[in-house]
């Protein structure tokens, strides 16, 4: 191929991703877990929960989220068995050889929204909503973009074409097939929370979150006892180099 002709392929690459990429960085905002050793706030995840139960779950799955893994965020047996209980599965075929449904319960993963991937396709004009479980960790930033995005739609510019989809500031591109989900008062709290817009997003984005890293207290608090080893441990090394060299010196 001729090198000019390569050359201006290069350049047109650069200018594409350039102008595919035009989202907005996210908002940053400090959440309970944003600080080093900050914690899941426990009460936002339940919240969270109830809205992706109430809201999204007719869309997008959790297929890694086993139910009983709510015992995480301070659920018992009976508690979890009753939020199972929303979400209906294909039984074992019967004695008849007919398969019918069953209500998900505590031993059950999050039960899918659609029976397969083109279904899901099928049903949102072509776009496929990807599961929720790990997007948080997906994602650049996930936390933040993930906030970003829910409270990011706005009317598109003036000459802007959204076509089948919506406009959306921290969408790669701007615009994304996902119709916007959260207004405000879409659920009714049953702690009595107030349910916002920003504080539906926020504990949404709290439980995502936990979904994507269920162990990250864990893992900071070990991380905390190395350090706390570790300090302990120059102090003795120190000591005894001290020790060693006053005697050796002598
Ligand atoms: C009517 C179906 C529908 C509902 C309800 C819905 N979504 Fe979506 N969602 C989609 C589709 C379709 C996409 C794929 C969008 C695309 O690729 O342009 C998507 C994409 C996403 C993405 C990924 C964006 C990216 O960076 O690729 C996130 C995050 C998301 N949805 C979160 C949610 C949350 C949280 C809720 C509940 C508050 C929700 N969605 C409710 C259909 C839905």
């Amino acid at each position: 191929m001729h090198i000019l002709t390569i050359a201006i392929f290069l350049v047109s690459l650069i200018f594409n991703s350039y102008s595919a990429d035009k989202a907005l960085k996210p908002e940053q905002y400090p959440f309970s877990f944003s600080k080093p050793l900050g914690k899941i706030d426990k009460n936002s995840a339940q919240r969270g929960l109830q809205v992706y139960v109430e809201v999204c779950a007719s869309c997008h799955g959790l297929k890694h989220v086993a139910y009983r893994s709510l015992e995480g965020l301070g659920y018992n047996k009976d508690q979890i068995n009753r939020i199972a209980a929303q979400f209906q599965l294909n039984d074992l075929p019967n004695d008849e050889g007919e398969i019918l449904k069953r209500n998900a319960i505590f031993s059950d993963y999050f039960v899918e929204p659609y029976e397969n991937y083109n279904a899901a396709k099928a049903a949102n004009n072509g776009a496929y909503p990807p599961d929720l479980s790990l997007m948080v960790k997906a994602r650049k930033d996930g936390a933040n973009y993930v906030r970003s995005l829910l409270l990011g739609y706005t009317d598109a510019p003036e000459g802007f074409d959204v076509g089948e989809g919506y406009y959306n500031k921290y969408m790669a591109g701007n615009v994304i097939a996902m119709p916007q989900p959260l207004y405000g008062d879409d659920v009714e709290y049953k702690d009595g929370t107030k349910a916002s817009l920003e504080q539906e997003v926020n504990d949404l984005v709290t439980f995502l979150t936990w979904t994507s890293m269920p162990d990250l207290e864990n893992r900071r608090a070990a991380g905390l006892k190395v350090i706390f080893f570790l300090f302990i441990m120059t102090i003795v090394f120190y000591l005894s180099y001290r020790k060693i060299w006053s005697e050796l010196k002598n």
